[in-house]
């Protein structure tokens, strides 16, 4: 087999090169098109690696040319680890379509349209998708005397209908024991409709509650049906509840009360019937004397409480769900099943694990993903949030406490590229206080964009 290597760079023709004769391939370099494209004519190559920018054209001429003369070579193009880095991250990071800039509209009217297809398309299928049941069902474990009384508890107020109230830091399973309680409920049968109350903004929410008619606002093009309506004769999960404001509170009472609302923009009533189960990571009684939570509301939620402690709490429960958190992931990345060493199992016993089980599942996620063999080592499980407290945030100069604040709450933001939910996650702070801080940043001239991005201007 003989290989053709093409880049402007010779360096990085030799390093492919040594890699070829490695594996007992031979290749010719070159380091222009012009020269690429005689070459090709002259004689068959089976595999050609060819540099994405070339001084007198770029890698698409020689894929055209080969497709022409050679259409079943094989070609791999290089490209910088920049733009690949960002490309990989892009993908992984679930990027749908990619648009080239300066925007040229008759090329970027076609993906746009396909993106908006998509996001119409999950739209209307989200709520469906809710009632398929996934390839690998998540089920609720503990071994822990207070997760076996939880799931006991959960037995008995499932069938009840009365609304549930669920505590618990992030990360503990609020979201898990909601599914497990519609799931033992009378109205499994329905659906499950979640809305997740910090990442709706204050102005949309209403709309995205009680739906609204084609018209009832610039850009309401078609009627929408509100999850409210959705969930009829099923579960609302109202994740976050304490994100709200005070005005949207009190439009929720009226309809939970009620049974009954009315779309944005029109008159007719329409009734649902929904059993809500809500989460907090707040103390929602603390809010309540300080004004931030209508109290009425608080009482038609606060129905039945449930109370998950945090996993440094239970630490008993670590090797299960480790075991299982192993067995799903390795079926899920067709690895060897796993086991866990034991000198990684007490590591992990010794941790506090501060984003709970959902951080453990990450950490064993990644430990499956990367060790070889079968079984996991201690060093296969890495702790971002250790790593991140010692290294990301350089703390350098000591500064007043409320600037290294703001530093931190700008970085974080910048790390979670905007999501203003996470980025209040990983500061231990509600969504509420971090929109609070922003807002009297942007008093001092510091805004901060959708992406996270930071911009100052003078006052
Ligand atoms: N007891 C448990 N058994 C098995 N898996 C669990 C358990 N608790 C949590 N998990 C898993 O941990 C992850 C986080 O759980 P979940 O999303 O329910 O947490 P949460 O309390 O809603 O977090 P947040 O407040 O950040 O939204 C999920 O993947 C969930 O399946
Ligand atoms: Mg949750």
């Amino acid at each position: 087999m003989r290989a053709l290597v093409v880049d402007d760079d010779p360096e990085v023709c030799s390093a492919v090169e040594e890699i070829l004769l490695e594996k007992g391939c031979k290749a010719d370099k070159r380091f222009c098109l012009a020269d690429v494209k005689r070459m090709i004519r002259r004689r068959h190559y089976e595999l050609v690696f060819v540099g994405s920018k070339l001084p007198d054209g770029t890698c698409l001429d020689v894929l055209n040319e080969l497709n022409r003369l050679s259409p079943l070579t094989t070609v791999v193009v290089l490209i910088t680890r920049t733009e690949l880095n960002m490309v990989v991250q892009a993908v992984r990071e679930k990027a749908y379509e990619f648009i080239a800039k300066p925007i040229v509209p008759d090329e970027a009217r076609i993906r746009i349209e396909s993106a908006i297809e998509r996001a119409r398309l999950i739209q209307e299928n989200e709520i469906l998708k809710k009632d398929t049941p996934s390839l690998l069902p998540k089920r609720l474990l503990g071994r822990s005397k207070v997760m076996r009384n939880l799931i006991e508890t959960i037995n008995i107020v499932a069938p009840t209908d009365v609304n549930v109230m669920i505590y618990g830091e992030s990360g503990t399973g609020k979201e898990l024991v909601a599914q497990e309680i519609h799931n033992k409920s009378l109205r499994s049968g329905a659906r499950f409709v979640e809305v997740n109350c910090a990442a709706i903004p204050d102005t949309l929410i209403e709309a995205e509650f009680f739906g609204y008619e084609k018209g009832a606002f610039t850009g309401a093009v078609s009627r929408k049906i509100g999850r409210f309506e959705l969930a009829d004769g099923g579960t609302l999960f109202l994740d976050e509840i304490s994100e709200t404001s005070i005005a949207f509170q009190a439009k929720l009472l009226r309809a939970i009360e009620e049974k009954k609302f009315e779309r944005l923009g029109s008159n007719k009533t329409i009734k649902s019937d929904v059993r809500i189960i809500a989460t907090t990571n707040q103390n929602l009684r603390k809010l309540v004397v300080e004004g931030r939570f209508r109290e009425d509301l608080y009482f038609r939620l606060n129905v039945f409480p449930i109370h998950i402690p945090p996993l440094r709490a239970r630490k008993e429960d670590i090797p299960l769900l480790a075991d299982y958190f192993v067995a799903l992931y390795s079926s899920k990345n067709s690895k060897p099943v796993k086991e866990i060493s034991s000198d990684a199992l007490s590591w992990m016993m010794k941790y506090d694990w501060p984003g709970n089980v959902r951080e453990l599942e990450n950490a064993v996620e990644r430990a499956v993903i990367v060790s070889v063999g079968d079984k996991i080592t201690r060093k296969d499980i890495v702790i971002p949030r250790m790593a991140e407290t010692k290294g990301a945030v350089d703390i350098g100069e000591i500064l007043p406490l409320r600037e290294m604040e703001k530093r931190l709450i700008l970085k974080a933001l910048e790390k979670t590229r905007g999501r203003r939910a996470e980025a209040a996650r990983l500061l231990g702070i509600s969504v509420r206080t971090l929109r609070n801080k922003l807002a009297r940043y942007e008093k001092e001239g510091i805004y901060v964009n959708r992406m996270g991005e930071v911009r100052r201007e003078k006052k």
